[in-house]
This record gives structure tokens, C-alpha cells and sequence, in this order.
């Protein structure tokens, strides 16, 4: 799967990396950087840094670093392959040669056809007289013919329909099951239809592919929904129903509901940036990808628990993403669904411009939970609400709020702004400490994983990271060190290969840079080695410290075989004695 070098450079060069990331990060210019918020973790203050002369990023909070293309695998979740894909369509290159896919973009793109073909056959089958029950639902419902079609809804007839039509068009049975279309069989180890006399919501991501599909039952028996699993097309934790319409509605604000059917409701009333995460609850993903689109996010959630429970979770994550947040109460704990059904688009437009931010709808929530006629109530209230306060981190805000909170329960403004304070200090020292200490943990997490060794050989393997770092920051400097060091006397395996394709690039002349290890290592294993190079862009080593770096690596790896003395013929053992004496000195 190698890809000519030429084409690779050409690549990276039509598509700078402050460009590809800023359609994901906003990113400020810091001399000869670009800053921005993390996309890989949650972070307030930022840490994620791009570096367009080597065409690198790394981020001091979590560790994460790499290339442009391994910056578009992880965001996009995309293989390498497909990642340069990517890439190359954005700038408008051709492949160099199609014939390069490997075996698992192949199958990733016959699940998407499978899926394309799967919507279509549900859909017909709406349409036809063994769907008649499912449009009946849909119309019960309130969908007009233009809201189906435009959804592309449809309907599961059973009798494993789906596997015949599918399989009369050529689909394998693997792709089926890899698609979750179809299941086998446990008792008789036949594949049956998964989606079977249910209503089908497909679920189509911003590219226009059809990743997922919703099938919900037609009466109340349960399960109510089931859903595709994760595929290789599909995450759930990342994916939001509807979001390839609401992108496009250009809004500037995204409305986040909990079901299909009040997405498809609101988009039939009028309100085309309605989406919602798809059967499992709004997750860290979800906020960073909805910041991308939005910068605001509506909150309508159910009244019930459940529903109250969700808004706190996604408010938490969305905060954490720095998007302008409201929230929406609908009133007698109906759903947007209901509500727009029973009053009309005009009454939910008045709901939506009424809707409180965030803060607002957490006080009130608070209020509810206290009695304020009582003092006892009043001074848990002040004490909560100054502990939300605290965690506001625009002075103005904290200002404002506190002004109305002391109005409000008649206390003075700045011993409330007093408490909050207190309360802030705190919080900020434990926010420190749990991002640092979080930060360290998953750096170490990293390592380990990739280069185990490093653990048990510290001195020898911080040694070849620095030297690697050095060298692929300064390639020059490879001869000299490759006539001192030999592959073998590296201590640790993964640095020892990497060593071995540093000094193979060079001898072919070709070019050291992180975007041409890409294709040979994953993610974290980039982000292990933009470690190695960022601390050697921290602390610039001359031709000498690599030197320097080599000796050290030399000598641990004899220490680690003399170490088991045993294994050594004599003359080596002689030869180990002389290094032990002249360590001695
Ligand atoms: P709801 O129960 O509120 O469903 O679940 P709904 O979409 O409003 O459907 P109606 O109005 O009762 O027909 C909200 C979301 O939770 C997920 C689905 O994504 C659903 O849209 N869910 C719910 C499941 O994945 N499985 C279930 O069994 C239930
Ligand atoms: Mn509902």
C-alpha cells in the first residue's frame, strides 16, 4: 500500500495543515505556531499546536500528535488509505492508483453501497402493499409523502426480504453481517434480517453516505428502537441524526433533541437545524463535533428524569467545546413532537426565542430543588448557585448572574461574589490538577502501549527517543550517527525499528519527515513519535549531543547483556570485563 513519495509531498503541500485543521479548530496564530482547543480532549485553555513548517501537531495536554493525514484518520476516524483519500479530494488530486485499496476500504465502501441499496428497497417497500401498515404509521404520525421522501424513511417487511433482495444483487453474506443488515443465526446458523415489521429511519452523514439505519416497532412492544450497531461506516458515540441537513440550514445554531421522530417533526414544522444523537446518550464526540457546525447549541430535552439527566450531560460536554448554550423547557413535559402537533410551529418558535442560556435554566432547576421560603432553603440555594457560578469562567458572566441571584433572594452582590471566588480558587487548583495529572496518565497510557520496553529500560530508551527526534528534525545529521550506532544496539524494539526506516529513507535519498512514516504506524504510535519530536524542537541538540545520545544507547544496551553473563562466549566476556573496568574510571 506504499504510495510514491512524490505524490505523497505534492499532498501535503496542496493541503497545509493550519488549513485542514482550521476547518475543525479554531486556531490562533502564536508566531510561527497556530494554537487552538484540543479536538482530541476536553480542555478550557489551549494546548493543541500546529507547526506548518514540518507540516506537525502536537498537543502538550493529551499527548496526541502527528502528520496531516493522521490528524484527518483520527478526526474523521478514517484508515490511512482512505485518510489520503480524503486528502487528495479536497485539493482535487487523483489517486496515483486505485488498485492501492486495501481489503478493508474495500468492504468499507460495499457496506455503503449495501446501505444505499438497503434504503432504497425500505423505502419501496413503503410505498408497496406489504409496507401499507408502515406508511400508515408515518401519516398517523403527521409525515407528509415530502417529509418521507425526504428522509427517505421506509419499511422492514420481515421474512428476511431484505437478505433475498440483497443477496439477488450480489452482496456476500460477510458484507451483509459487517453492514449489520443481517445477523446469523445462533440456533441454525442462518442469516435472517435484523430490521424486521418496523418503520426505518436511515441515518446519513454529512457526506451524503447512508452509515446507519433506526427501525422502531409500530406498537408499543420493545425493544421501541433497534439500531446499527457500530460498522466500520459507523460510530455510534460520533454520529448525529439529520446533522447533513441542519450543516447546511447555516443557522449559526444547532437544535439537539432526544428522538428521530421530533428531528423529523421539527424539520417538517420549519426547523431544519434539529438533530440527535442516535440511541445512546450525547457523549464528548457528539459536543465537539456539533461545535463544528454551531456555535450555539438548543437543548431540548424530555421533562422526565431521564430527559433532565441528558440536558446536565450534554451541557457539561458542550461547555467544555466553548459553544453558546440554551435550553428549552417544554411545558406539561410534553415532547417537541407533541408539542409542535398540538400547537403549531408559531407557539414553538415563541418556546425556542424564550429559551433561557444555560445558567439561567441550571438556577431555575436549582430553585425548584430548594425552598426559598424557608431561610435554611435559602442558604443551600446560595450555597449551590455560588458553587455553579464559580465554575463560569467569563468574570462578566459570573458578575451578571450574582447581580441577579442577590436581587432576587435580597442578599448583598459582593459577599455572594465573595463566596463564588472562594469557591472558584478551589475548583481551579482541582481542575489543574486532574487535567495535569489526567494528561500524564494518558502520555504514560501511550507509551506503554507502543513501546513497552521503554519502561524497564529508562535511561536507554530516553536516550533514543532523544537521539530520534533529533534526527528526523536534523536528517543531516544520520550519517555520522549511523556510522557510530548499528540498528542492534538500539534497547528498545519499536525505537530500533524506527531507527532501521530512518536510516533506509535516507540511504534511498529520500525524504525524513513525520508525513512518510504515516503509512507504517497508528495513531498513538504517531503520537509517541511527535513526542520525540517536539521535545527535540523544545530543546534543539547539536550534531554532537546526537553523538552524544548514541554513546549512551551503546552502552545500556551492553550493560542489559552483560547483565546475563551466561550467554556470552569468552571473548565477548573478556571484552565486557574491559567495558566494566573503563566504566569504573
Ligand atoms: P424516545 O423513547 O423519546 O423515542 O427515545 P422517540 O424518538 O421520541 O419515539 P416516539 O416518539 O416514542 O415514537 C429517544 C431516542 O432514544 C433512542 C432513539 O434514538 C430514540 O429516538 N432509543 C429509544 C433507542 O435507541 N432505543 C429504544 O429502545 C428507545
Ligand atoms: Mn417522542
Amino acid at each position: 500500500m506504499a504510495l510514491p513519495d512524490m505524490f505523497l509531498q505534492e499532498l501535503i503541500s496542496r493541503n497545509p495543515i493550519t488549513d485542514v485543521v482550521s476547518s475543525y479548530v479554531r486556531l490562533r496564530q502564536r508566531g510561527r505556531t497556530a494554537v487552538g482547543l484540543c479536538p482530541f480532549h476536553g480542555e478550557k485553555t489551549p494546548s493543541f499546536t500546529v507547526y506548518p513548517e514540518t507540516s506537525s501537531f502536537y498537543c502538550f495536554g493529551c499527548g496526541a500528535g502527528g502528520d496531516t493525514i493522521t490528524f484527518i484518520k483520527k478526526i474523521e476516524n478514517l484508515s490511512y488509505i482512505d485518510a489520503v483519500r480524503f486528502l487528495a479530494d479536497r485539493c482535487g488530486m487523483k489517486m496515483p492508483d486505485d488498485k492501492t485499496d486495501d481489503a478493508v476500504s474495500r468492504l468499507r465502501m460495499r457496506i455503503l453501497e449495501a446501505n444505499r441499496d438497503a434504503a432504497r428497497f425500505f423505502h419501496r417497500m413503503l410505498y408497496s402493499p406489504e409496507g401499507r401498515e408502515g406508511l400508515e404509521y408515518f401519516y398517523k404520525r403527521g409525515y407528509t409523502d415530502k417529509t418521507i421522501r425526504r428522509f427517505g424513511l421506509g419499511y422492514a417487511p420481515g421474512n428476511n426480504s431484505l437478505l433475498h433482495e440483497m443477496r439477488r444483487m450480489g452482496y456476500k453474506d460477510d458484507e451483509l453481517t459487517a453492514a449489520f443488515l443481517a445477523a446469523r443465526s445462533k440456533r441454525n446458523n442462518q442469516l435472517y434480517d435484523i430490521f424486521q415489521r418496523r418503520v426505518i429511519i436511515p441515518i446519513i452523514d454529512i457526506r451524503g453516505n447512508v452509515i446507519a439505519f433506526g427501525g422502531r416497532v409500530l406498537d408499543d412492544s420493545k425493544p421501541k428502537y433497534i439500531n446499527t450497531s457500530d460498522t466500520l461506516v459507523f460510530k455510534k458515540s460520533n454520529g448525529l441524526f439529520a446533522l447533513n441537513f441542519a450543516k447546511a440550514s447555516k443557522e449559526g445554531s444547532i437544535i439537539l433533541c432526544e428522538g428521530y421522530m421530533d428531528v423529523i417533526s421539527l424539520h417538517q414544522a420549519g426547523f431544519q437545524n434539529a438533530v440527535a444523537a442516535l440511541g445512546t446518550s450525547f457523549t464528548k464526540e457528539h459536543a465537539l463535533l456539533l461545535s463544528r457546525y454551531a456555535n450555539e447549541a438548543i437543548l431540548i430535552f424530555d421533562a422526565d428524569s431521564a430527559g433532565q439527566k441528558g440536558a446536565q450531560r450534554a451541557i457539561s460536554y458542550l461547555r467544555q467545546s466553548g459553544i453558546h448554550i440554551r435550553v428549552v423547557t417544554i411545558p406539561d413535559g410534553k415532547d417537541p413532537d407533541e408539542f409542535i402537533k398540538k400547537y403549531g410551529p408559531e407557539r414553538f418558535k415563541l418556546l425556542l426565542e424564550k429559551s433561557a442560556n444555560d445558567i439561567e435554566y441550571q438556577l431555575i432547576q436549582l430553585g425548584k430543588k430548594h425552598s426559598l421560603e424557608t431561610s435554611d432553603g435559602r442558604v443551600s440555594y446560595l450555597r449551590e448557585a455560588a458553587i455553579l457560578l464559580s465554575r463560569l469562567n467569563s468574570s462578566i458572566e459570573r458578575d451578571v448572574y450574582a447581580g441577579k441571584l442577590a436581587d432576587e433572594l435580597n442578599v448583598s452582590k459582593s459577599a455572594l461574589l465573595d463566596q463564588i471566588e472562594r469557591y472558584r480558587n478551589v475548583a481551579v487548583k482541582n481542575m489543574k490538577k486532574a487535567e495535569l495529572s489526567q494528561a500524564i496518565r494518558q502520555n504514560e497510557g501511550v507509551i506503554r502501549k507502543v513501546n513497552p520496553e521503554a519502561a524497564s529500560n529508562i535511561r536507554a530508551s530516553r536516550a533514543e527517543e532523544g537521539l530520534l527526534g533529533l534526527l528526523i528534525l536534523n536528517p543531516d545529521y544520520i550519517p555520522a550517527v549511523s556510522k557510530r550506532l548499528q540498528p542492534d544496539d538500539i534497547v528498545t524494539g519499536f525505537n530500533k525499528n524506527l531507527y532501521i526506516k530512518l536510516l533506509e529513507r535516507h540511504k534511498n535519498g529520500q525524504m525524513i519527515d513525520l508525513s512518510f512514516l504515516a503509512s507504517d504506524y497508528q495513531e498513538d504510535e504517531m503520537s509517541y513519535i511527535s513526542r520525540m519530536v517536539q521535545n527535540a524542537r523544545e530543546n534543539p541538540g547539536t550534531h554532537e549531543q546526537a553523538l552524544e545520545y548514541a554513546d549512551i544507547i551503546i552502552s545500556e544496551k551492553k550493560m542489559l547483556l552483560y547483565s546475563n553473563p551466561e550467554n556470552l562466549p569468552e571473548d565477548k566476556l573478556r571484552e565486557m570485563l574491559e567495558f566494566i573496568r573503563s566504566q569504573k574510571k
